[in-house]
């Protein structure tokens, strides 16, 4: 059973190529003219492993929930060379000169990425003039290049404070995140590095700079949107990649919180953080002027350990959900309170049908039986729930065994494949566990690491005292991505099961008595 897949297999919201190998999100902005989201993407066509040449594929959708596939739009060089990640920025005011008055401002696109040849990775500059379809190529390029053959991920921001363009890319093996400014996307001059920070890995990949909205209320339901913007605080955050060498294996992001003025980042303390707690979330990009200036990021829902030998043909691999990012106060044990980044899938719910909706409140866990909810037989593996719970730690009688709540999501042909989720109270971890598949892939590849532990602390304690716990979990065929509490970390992982058997019943279950109340638990069946 080696490789399962076609077109049963395909996640129905996540962003996936048609064929071939895909990567990095590259390049991400909205187009206000459009009302287009666009999302271009390390890819090779013609392969299901990364190797060069590699391209910048495209993609666009009007909602981050549906896609619709343009194919390449930016080429390397020659064939031994890569069109390597990079970021898009709308050059407004025309500072490049690339754009004359044809060009409506918010459709003057350029685009600034790595040059990958055999000799060096040196930054390119290419522009738009057809609304991100079709790529130009600077004659006069690169528009940066100090000679080293680990120079590379640019990630262009226009700095209002200061009037100019900012560059942030990794001088990649000397753990350092370069910092330069332009006047015109094609001159760039050095300011600063921010180095050694956070957990370094083999190498720095994919920074980039971020001004997010800090929120005082951790109620989802304030948005920047509803809050009064002038009276909305900021936080400069520097996200960064590394591969390989995360504590977890393979690839990770980290975060940092701190100021920028124009030269210079720096960071509030030397805390690393990470933006996702899974093993499949790397190298999170934001895009380029949003709407309302909020922070959305997509990341590739893979690892770099493991992402070529995933069980899926034609392609491989897909992009997270986009996911709104805010910083709120959070306090991870009862004496200390800091910022942290909040997460929110977006997805637009008026194009998908809920078909199914399973709703409870206040139940009981006993070790008596499992609580069981078919969901129907036209699913096609688009799951959306959200499951909360209460902890009453004085019933546990012994500490001799663990004091577990399951919550299995079951597959719909064939339930002895299943994903098990759940929370232990004597280690205060919520776990994960995608080991249980039929798929050899699954079984045997020995990175592909399948139990997974997260320390979870309570998002508020009830009435009579007792702390409560939440997690919103969207499942889309093959990847899970959880949203614990108000968002305040976040799980993204993939799974195989075998051809068509995608998740269909939840199962809840209880290794104690009276420890677990479920407050609330909803299911929602979706479909496109
Ligand atoms: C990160 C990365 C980048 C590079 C790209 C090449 O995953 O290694 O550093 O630009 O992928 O595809």
């Amino acid at each position: 059973n080696s490789s399962v897949g076609h077109e049963t297999n395909r996640p129905l919201i996540h962003y996936t190529p048609r064929v071939g190998w895909m990567n990095d999100p590259n390049g991400l902005f909205f187009d206000e003219e459009t009302s287009l989201w666009h999302v271009y993407y390390q890819y090779k066509p013609d392969a299901l492993v990364a190797g060069l040449p590699i391209f910048w594929g495209h993609a666009t959708s009007k909602d981050l929930t549906s896609w619709v596939d343009h194919g390449v739009a930016i080429e390397p060089a020659d064939d031994v060379s890569g069109a390597f990640s990079g970021s898009i920025v709308i050059d407004r005011n025309n500072t490049s000169g690339f754009f004359d008055n044809s060009t409506l401002p918010g459709q003057r696109i350029v685009a600034l990425y790595t040059e990958d040849s055999s000799s060096k990775q040196s930054q390119f500059a290419a522009y738009s003039l057809d609304g991100g379809y079709t790529f130009n190529y600077y004659a006069q390029n690169p528009v940066l290049d100090i000679n080293s053959t680990q120079f590379r991920d640019p990630k262009v921001i226009w700095h209002d404070e200061t009037q100019r363009w900012v560059m942030t890319l990794a001088l990649s093996q000397e753990y350092k995140i370069q910092i330069y400014t332009s006047k015109n996307l094609k001159t760039w001059n050095f300011q600063s590095n921010f180095s050694h920070y956070g957990f370094l890995g083999y190498q720095y990949e994919c920074p980039g700079l971020s001004k997010v909205p800090v929120l005082q209320s951790v109620d989802p339901n304030t948005t920047l949107a509803s809050n009064n913007s002038s009276s909305v605080d900021f936080k400069w955050v520097m996200f960064l990649s590394i591969n390989p060498g995360a504590p977890t294996g393979g690839s990770v992001n980290q975060y940092f919180i701190g100021d920028f003025d124009g030269k210079t980042f720096t960071a509030d303390d030397s805390a690393s953080r990470f933006v996702d707690n899974g093993k499949d979330f790397y190298a999170m990009q934001t895009f380029s002027d949003t709407p309302t200036n909020e922070v959305v990021g997509l990341a590739w829902a893979s690892n770099w350990d493991y992402g070529a030998y995933v069980p899926i043909t034609p392609w491989k691999t897909s992009m997270t959900l986009a996911r709104n990012l805010t910083l709120r106060p959070y306090k991870p044990n009862p004496e200390s309170s800091q910022l942290t980044l909040y997460s929110e899938p977006i997805i637009d719910h008026s194009i998908l049908n809920t078909t199914q909706s399973i709703k409870k409140a206040s139940l009981n866990l006993t070790t008596e039986e499992s609580v069981f909810y078919h969901l129907t037989k036209t699913a096609k593996g688009l799951l959306e729930f959200t499951l909360e719970w209460k902890v009453n730690a004085t019933a546990i009688t012994s500490k001799k065994s663990p004091a577990a709540m399951t919550f299995n999501l079951r597959g719909i042909e064939d339930e002895e494949e299943f994903l098990k989720l759940g929370y232990e109270v004597n280690s205060g971890a919520f776990f994960l566990d995608r080991g249980i598949s039929d798929l050899d892939f699954v079984r045997f590849n020995p990175l592909f690491t399948t139990r997974l532990v997260h320390f979870l602390e309570p998002y508020r304690i009830d009435q009579d005292g007792l702390p409560v716990y939440k997690v919103h979990g969207i499942v889309d065929k093959d990847i899970v991505e959880l949203f614990f509490n108000d968002g305040s970390s976040t799980s993204t992982n993939t799974f195989y099961m075998s051809e068509e058997n995608f998740l269909g019943t939840v199962e809840l279950s209880s290794s104690v008595d009276d420890v677990f109340n479920v407050l609330n638990l909803e299911i929602k069946q979706l479909n496109t």
